[in-house]
């Protein structure tokens, strides 16, 4: 049995453990599926592999469209790498339009941007809005300045959106034995994270895979492995809901009404995290 089938089989099933009788819930209108990939660019085999399991998972979870958690380009942003470490890779789900919206990560170059498949539009920082009701926003943070926390400030504020996602590639709770949080950019973020009603985030850097305990009512996903690999990189923490630091990942995510259920899915096609939670009712400022 290929990989391929190995992992449909087993999404199938990990889907239906998310609902009451054991079978996949039916797809509603208004229901949001997209993908989320990190620490992906170095065209070695480990992103190749991670790249037919994600292309395999459509057929059974058609995802509308995939967010990259930084370091897009690892070693260099030549028109080679983009060939090598992204189109060829991802070329089946290219082929058949689907969008890709970056964040930058340490080891990309910021003229990324202007890579019109990373739907960046030239900028550092952007925000998104895939359907009514959900909003991306995302972030710069290697350089988070006042100009771009005053941004996100009014967009958030403007925003009306029930869903308020936000992606970047430093995370700000980490239980990385060799990065862990950044606490600096904690301080700049969560302030405003709180203010405005952030329901969920998701953060790549770290080469493993991490869910976060809930913080201050905010859920928060580390998702760096879909590439590189730090075996045994989690160091024992509180803060750990799940951790995955044996081979790479990524995940799939589904927005219905007020809850997101999400999945996490290994190079061998295995589901090694799986769950639901509930945006956050926090009330926020703003008036929608
Ligand atoms: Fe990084």
């Amino acid at each position: 049995m290929s990989n391929a089938i190995v992992a449909l089989a087993l999404a199938a099933v990990s889907l239906g453990a998310l609902s009451a009788q054991g079978v996949a819930p039916p797809a509603q209108s208004g229901d949001l599926k997209f993908a989320i990939i990190g620490d992906s660019g170095t065209g070695d085999t480990p992103q190749y592999e991670i790249a037919t399991q994600l292309i395999a998972a459509r057929a059974k979870f058609p995802y509308e469209f995939v967010i990259m958690l930084g370091d897009n380009l690892y070693y260099g942003s030549g028109q080679k790498d983009y060939q090598k470490k992204f189109e060829q890779p991802y070329k089946p789900l290219l082929d058949s339009g689907m969008k890709f919206y970056a964040t930058l990560g340490n080891h990309d170059n910021t003229n990324e941007k202007f890579y019109k498949p990373f739907n960046m539009n030239g900028e550092r920082f952007y925000t998104f809005r895939p359907k009514p009701g959900v909003r991306f926003f995302s972030l710069d943070s290697n350089y988070m300045d006042k100009s771009q926390t005053d941004w996100l400030e009014k967009e958030l504020a403007a925003s009306g959106s029930d869903w308020k996602i936000a992606f970047f590639h430093h995370p700000l709770y980490s239980s990385g034995g060799t990065h862990g949080s950044d606490t600096k950019l904690r301080d700049q973020l969560e302030p405003v994270f709180l203010k405005y009603g952030v329901d969920a985030v998701f953060s790549g850097h770290e080469h493993f895979y991490e869910r976060i305990k809930p913080q201050n009512g905010i859920q928060y996903f580390i998702l760096g492995n879909s590439a590189k690999l730090r075996k045994g990189g989690i160091a024992t923490s509180e803060i750990t809901a799940k951790g995955f630091d044996t081979d790479n990942a990524f995940m799939i995510a589904e927005i219905t009404g007020d809850e997101m259920s999400f999945q996490t899915i290994s190079r061998k096609g295995t589901v090694i995290d799986s769950g639901k939670f509930r945006r956050a009712e926090r009330k926020a400022a703003t008036n929608d």
